[in-house]
């Protein structure tokens, strides 16, 4: 049940140009909506929608309770930008 889910997931179509890492929300979704929940608004840490980018990022290196999240460049820009980060 859980990989059809899984599945589900993955092949849900990326509004981005073909070929590109350009979906924040389904990567959120596969890296961090386990602790963040799905909208990024029901984890333990609150609400992560709008932070400033600078908090996200020192986040994602392992921040106290949370590990470290390895994440290219271009995907941890693509959910900064669906998070509304703040600069
Ligand atoms: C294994 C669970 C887990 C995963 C996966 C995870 N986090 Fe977290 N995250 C946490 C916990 C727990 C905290 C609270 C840390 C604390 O305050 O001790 C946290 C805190 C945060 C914070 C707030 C930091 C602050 O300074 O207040 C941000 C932003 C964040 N996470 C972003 C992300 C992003 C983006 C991802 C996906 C790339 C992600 N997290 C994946 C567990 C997780």
């Amino acid at each position: 049940m859980s990989r059809v889910l899984f599945l589900a997931l993955v092949l849900i179509p990326s509004p981005g140009p073909a070929g590109e890492v350009s979906d924040g929300q389904l990567l959120f979704r596969l890296r961090c909506s386990l602790c963040h929940g799905e909208t990024a608004d029901d984890g333990s840490a609150g609400d992560l929608r709008g932070l400033p980018s600078a908090v996200i990022r020192r986040a994602v290196r392992g921040f106290e309770a949370m590990p470290k999240i390895p994440l290219a460049e271009n995907e941890l820009a693509a959910i900064l930008d669906w998070l509304g980060a703040a600069e």
